[in-house]
C-alpha cells in the first residue's frame, strides 16, 4: 500500500488544523497514531485515497451513508437543488417535504425542527426539556457520544474519562453539576438515582441501541424500565437517533423496540451525506419552542435546501427500495465469518451486532456498557486495523466504533471482507 500522497497532504494538514483533522474521531491517534489515510473520492461502497488505492468502506462516514457514497438519485436531488439556491433565508419546499416525511416515518415525531448537525439537534432537545419541566439536571449514559456540546462532554466515551468530571477541558464545573453519567443497562442504578433526585431531573438522555462505545443493544425490558422510571419522577425521556434513525428500518429504533420517547434528536442519514440534524417528539413540548414558545434555537443553515434535498431523496430511495433485510443478512454473514476466522486463529473476539452495524472487541465478551467496552484491547485493534488497510478494507479507527454495512455493499465484497478477515487475524496469531 503506497501512501506517499496521503502522507505529503496531511502534513500540510498538521502545519495549520490541530492534529491536522477537522474532527477528532478520523485522527489515527486511537490506532498506533500512523498518519490517517487522505481519501479524494467515494463511489457506492468504496473510498479512494489520493494514492488511488482503493478500500471498501465499512466507516458510512460515521453513519450516514446508508446508500453508500453518490448514489445518483441524491446525487441528482443536490444537484437540482443547488441550482435553485445554495441557502434561502426562507421557508422553502424541500424542508417543509423533509419534515413532513419525518414525522409521517417517525412514531412519536407529532413536530419537529431542524438543525444542521446532530449536535445541535441533542443540544437543542436537552434545552427544550429543561424549558419544559424548568429542572436543570440531565441524566446520561457512560461511554455515549452525543456530540459536542458542554453537557454532554462528561464521561461521554472513548477520550479519557474520570469520574464525575467532564471529557474536555474547557467546561465549567457548573455545568458538569447538572449531569449524571450512569451505567448503561444497569436498571438499579438508574432507579435509585432517580428516587433520590429525580425531581431535579428534567430528561434521560440515551441512544436506544448505543452506537459509540461500540454497538450496545438494551437488554430485555431496560428501556420500557427506563421510559417508566423516567415518567414517574416526571422528567423527559430523549433518544438520541443521530445514528439509529433509518439505519435498522424505515423509521427509529423507538419504533422497533417498543418505547417511544418524548423527544428524539436525529441526524446522519436524515441528511443523505449533507449537514443535517433534527429534533422534535410530542407537540406540547415542542410548542415551547421559539417562535412559538419561549425556548430559543435558530440557525442560519437549519433546513438548508441542498441538505433537505438529500435527506428527501435518501429517505423516498430507502422506502422504495428497503434494503434493511439484504443488509442485515450481508452483516450477519460478515459478523458470522469475522468470528469463525477468530475461533480458527485463537483470536479471543467478540461482535456486538444491531441490524446492519455491529463492533467487534477483541480480548472482551458481552459488552453491555462502557466498563465492559473500556476492556476490549487497544493494542490488538491497532494491528488489525492497520492490517485491515493493507488488505483494502477501511474501518473506523478506534475500537468503540461500528462497521457499517450499507445498501451499496453486495455479497462479493463480503466475502472479499472476510477472506481479508481471515489473512488478517492468520497475521496476529503468529
Ligand atoms: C449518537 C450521536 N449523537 C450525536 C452526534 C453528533 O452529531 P454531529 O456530529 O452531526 O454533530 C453523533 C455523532 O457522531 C452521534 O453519534
Amino acid at each position: 500500500m503506497l501512501n506517499g500522497q496521503s502522507q505529503a497532504w496531511f502534513n500540510r494538514a498538521t502545519a495549520i488544523v490541530p492534529g491536522g483533522v477537522n474532527s477528532p474521531a478520523r485522527s489515527f491517534q486511537g490506532v498506533g497514531g500512523n498518519p490517517p489515510l487522505v481519501m479524494e473520492r467515494g463511489e457506492g461502497a468504496y473510498l479512494f485515497d489520493v494514492d488511488q488505492n482503493r478500500y471498501i468502506d465499512y466507516l458510512a462516514a460515521f453513519g450516514p451513508l446508508v446508500l453508500g457514497h453518490n448514489h445518483p438519485e441524491v446525487v441528482q436531488a443536490v444537484q437540482n437543488a443547488a441550482s435553485q439556491g445554495m441557502v434561502l433565508g426562507t421557508p422553502h419546499p424541500n424542508e417543509i417535504l423533509l419534515t413532513e416525511e419525518l414525522t409521517r416515518a417517525v412514531a412519536g415525531l407529532e413536530t419537529v425542527r431542524l438543525t444542521s448537525t446532530g449536535t445541535e439537534a441533542v443540544m437543542s432537545a436537552i434545552r427544550l426539556a429543561r424549558a419544559y419541566t424548568n429542572r436543570t439536571r440531565i441524566i446520561k449514559f457512560d461511554g455515549a457520544y452525543h456530540g459536542h456540546s458542554d453537557a454532554v462532554l462528561v464521561k461521554a466515551g472513548s477520550g479519557a474519562s474520570t469520574a464525575g468530571a467532564a471529557d474536555s477541558l474547557g467546561i465549567p464545573s457548573g455545568v458538569v453539576e447538572d449531569v449524571i453519567s450512569l451505567p448503561f443497562n444497569d436498571y438499579e442504578a438508574l432507579r435509585r438515582t432517580l428516587a433520590d433526585v429525580g425531581e431535579g431531573v428534567a430528561c434521560v438522555l440515551a441512544e436506544p441501541i448505543v452506537g459509540n462505545m461500540g454497538i450496545v443493544n438494551p437488554e430485555p425490558g431496560y428501556l420500557e424500565a427506563m421510559a417508566e422510571l423516567t415518567h414517574a419522577a416526571g422528567a423527559l425521556l430523549i433518544f438520541d437517533e443521530v445514528i439509529t434513525a433509518f439505519r435498522f428500518h424505515y423509521g427509529s429504533a423507538a419504533q422497533l423496540l417498543g418505547v417511544i420517547p418524548d423527544l428524539y434528536a436525529l441526524g446522519k442519514i436524515i441528511g443523505g451525506g449533507l449537514p443535517q440534524g433534527a429534533y422534535g417528539g410530542r407537540g406540547d413540548v415542542m410548542s415551547k419552542v421559539s417562535p412559538l414558545g419561549g425556548m430559543f434555537q435558530a440557525g442560519t443553515f437549519a433546513g438548508n435546501p441542498v441538505s433537505a434535498a438529500a435527506g428527501l431523496a435518501t429517505l423516498s430511495v430507502l422506502e422504495r427500495i428497503r434494503p434493511y433485510p439484504t443488509m442485515d443478512r450481508l452483516a450477519r454473514e460478515l459478523a458470522d465469518a469475522i468470528l469463525d476466522s477468530a475461533r480458527h486463529y485463537r483470536i479471543d473476539a467478540s461482535i456486538n451486532r444491531a441490524g446492519s452495524g455491529f463492533t467487534l472487541f477483541f480480548g472482551v465478551h458481552g459488552v453491555r456498557d462502557y466498563a465492559g467496552a473500556l476492556q476490549a484491547d487497544p493494542a490488538v485493534f491497532a494491528r488489525f486495523h492497520r492490517l485491515m488497510l493493507e488488505e483494502g478494507v477501511y474501518l473506523a479507527p478506534s475500537r468503540f466504533e461500528a462497521w457499517f454495512v450499507s445498501q451499496a455493499h453486495d455479497a462479493a465484497m463480503i466475502h472479499t471482507t472476510a477472506a481479508a478477515v481471515d489473512r488478517a487475524f492468520y497475521q496476529m496469531s503468529r
